[in-house]
């Protein structure tokens, strides 16, 4: 299987190197580019016994690899390895017999997935005529959203807010029912 780990501390590069030694073809990400320099020259960051010669091992067997760029790591990989309870989720939702468009700039679907959704190109596609709109991460960007266009695009204009990224105030005059987590606000 071919797997991006993102991040090379402590959890990601052990379990990168980890997952490689189990045969996996591993893709390390980080977006500290001198620690990809560091890695790329053998240094390790931080100190695991028997870490230096796992990583060692895999790399030289072509199984384990550092690298700063998304754009060509993520897309060919078959484990987005970023905690996504999105993807049970959508499972749950298919389940049901909804219909789900997803929109994620970082993570990939996985190939189990990729035929049974809809990807769309940004979070106002992915809410034209929906019955609802769920927000699973909580990335920066999604912050940003203009909720009262979700709300225009939405046939019914209800957003789930399962990160907490919004706080009740902020929603209020946007046109959307707002339901987040652990907060009464209706
Ligand atoms: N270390 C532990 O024992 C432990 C236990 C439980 C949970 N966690 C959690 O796991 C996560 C990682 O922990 P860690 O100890 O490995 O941290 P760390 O600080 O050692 O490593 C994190 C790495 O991620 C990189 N990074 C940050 N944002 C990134 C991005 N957007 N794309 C790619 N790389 C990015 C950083 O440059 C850094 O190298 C943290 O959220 C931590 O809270 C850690």
């Amino acid at each position: 299987m071919k797997i991006a780990v993102i991040g090379t501390g402590y959890v990601g590069l052990v379990s990168g190197a980890a997952l490689a030694d189990l045969g996996h073809s591993v893709t390390c990400i980080d977006i500290d580019s001198e620690k990809i320099a560091r890695l790329h020259d053998g240094e390790l960051p931080i100190f695991e016994p028997g870490l230096e010669e796992l990583v060692r091992r895999n790399v030289h067997a072509q199984r384990l690899s550092f690298t700063t760029d998304y754009a060509t790591s993520i897309p060919s990989a078959d484990v987005d390895t970023r905690e996504s309870p999105a993807i049970d989720i959508i499972e749950r939702f298919l389940e049901k017999g909804a219909s789900v468009s997803a929109y994620d700039p970082r993570a990939e679907v996985p190939t189990s997935l990729s035929s049974a959704i809809r990807r769309a190109e940004d979070a106002y596609t992915a809410c034209q005529n929906a019955d609802l709109c769920l927000i699973a991460t909580d990335l920066e960007e999604f912050r940003m959203l203009d909720l009262s266009n979700i709300a225009r695009a939405l046939r019914n204009p209800i957003l789930f807010d399962a990160r907490n990224l919004f706080q009740p105030e902020q929603v209020q005059d946007s046109g959307l029912r707002y339901f987040s987590l652990g907060r009464s606000h209706e």
